[in-house]
């Protein structure tokens, strides 16, 4: 039985369709490849290839240096599957007799893959060493990962806040990060690179937003059920901006002065809010939970969850599980008024 036999019977693949059925396949999982490629990329989402940082800028560097040596090898890897396809097997053994085939093989699978990788080596370590903190860098901002949110810390203005770190626009900011459950990752893809977040350990790395904005960071590793609603902003301000703010988040909670606010104080003290939640300057002493003492100016709550608005925050307090399921804050059995009292107060804390 010779080979034509063993096709006909579906043993072999046939050697007149193979090179079709072949790019089909080719086409196929180059086409699938690339779907899934651009279905990632949201219009919204920020993105490492649009760097407002020099960390950033080095990483997009890196990312298109590395897209365009994997395109070019894509193209030639594509071109001799083609070649080859087209060829019949008599052309090929030619071209193995005649030694073109060993040739082929040092040549692309050892010389060619050693001069990329080399090169490839040398430009990571240059950025590697480009992307340590720099000299003179004076600013320190703690964050400690959470499941699931962040803790933010400013060592020296003695300042504690969640969920959204303020920085001074082109200023070099050092962020020293440890965890206190499971290991996560602080990921702002338009300033930084990523860094792991690991409990009983600190790591290092640092940020710096070359223009003033709102730039969103995400938790870039599996860290449970709401991992995907570990968010992060940093807010880059102008110089003046930044120390008003400092100034600001150094005062402990405003004291409320209208009835409703003041209402709302005592339901935070008295209810198990307090047992959780630290408002500096109350008797809210609590530090399972984010620092509340200046919550009403952050743009989020549930670390991204939900823009911080009244109703928004309403409902999280009645039951934040409905929203993002399985965090610790239970479901708080309050009455309407001490609902919008307490309401009234937190908007307060600015
Ligand atoms: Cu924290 Cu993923």
């Amino acid at each position: 039985m010779d080979d034509q036999d063993l096709a006909r019977r579906g043993v072999l693949p046939d050697p007149a369709r193979a090179p079709a059925g072949r790019m089909r396949w080719v086409a196929l999982v180059v086409g699938t490849g690339l779907a899934v490629q651009l279905g990632g990329c949201g219009r919204t989402s920020p993105s490492a290839l649009d760097p407002h940082g020099p960390g950033a800028e080095r990483v997009a560097g890196l990312w298109w240096l590395l897209f365009w040596i994997s395109a070019v090898v894509f193209v030639v890897v594509c071109l001799l599957v083609a070649v080859a396809l087209a060829r019949r097997r008599g052309d090929r053994d030619t071209l193995v007799r005649r030694g073109g085939g060993e040739l082929l093989i040092v040549a692309g699978g050892v010389v060619m893959p050693a001069i990329v990788l080399t090169a490839v080596y040398v430009v990571g370590l240059r950025d590697l060493r480009a992307l340590t903190v720099p000299e003179g860098t004076d600013l320190t901002v703690e964050v400690t990962g959470h499941d699931w949110w962040w803790e933010v810390r400013y060592p020296r203005d003695g300042i504690v806040s969640a969920n959204e770190i303020h920085i001074p626009a082109g200023r070099p900011v050092k962020l020293v990060l440890t965890s206190e459950d499971v290991i996560h990752s602080f990921w702002v893809p338009q300033l930084t690179v990523k860094t792991d977040l690991v409990p009983g350990h600190t790591n290092t790395t640092w940020i710096q937003a070359s223009s003033p904005g709102t730039y969103r960071g995400q938790c870039a590793e599996y860290c449970g059920l709401q991992h995907a609603k570990m968010a992060i902003l940093v807010v880059a301000e102008p110089p003046d901006a930044y120390a008003g703010w400092l100034e600001a988040e150094r005062r402990p909670a405003v004291a409320a002065g209208d009835p409703m606010a003041v209402r709302g104080r005592l339901a935070l003290e008295r209810n198990s809010c307090a047992a959780c939640h630290t408002v500096r300057g109350t008797a809210a002493t609590g530090t399972l939970g984010p620092d509340l003492t200046h919550f009403g100016g952050r743009r989020t709550i549930g670390a991204g969850a939900l823009p911080n608005t009244r109703g928004n925050l309403g409902g999280w307090i009645v039951n934040s599980q409905t929203v993002k399921p399985g965090n610790k804050m239970p479901p708080q059995p309050l009455t309407p008024e001490e609902l919008q009292d307490l309401l009234a107060y937190l908007e307060r804390l600015e």
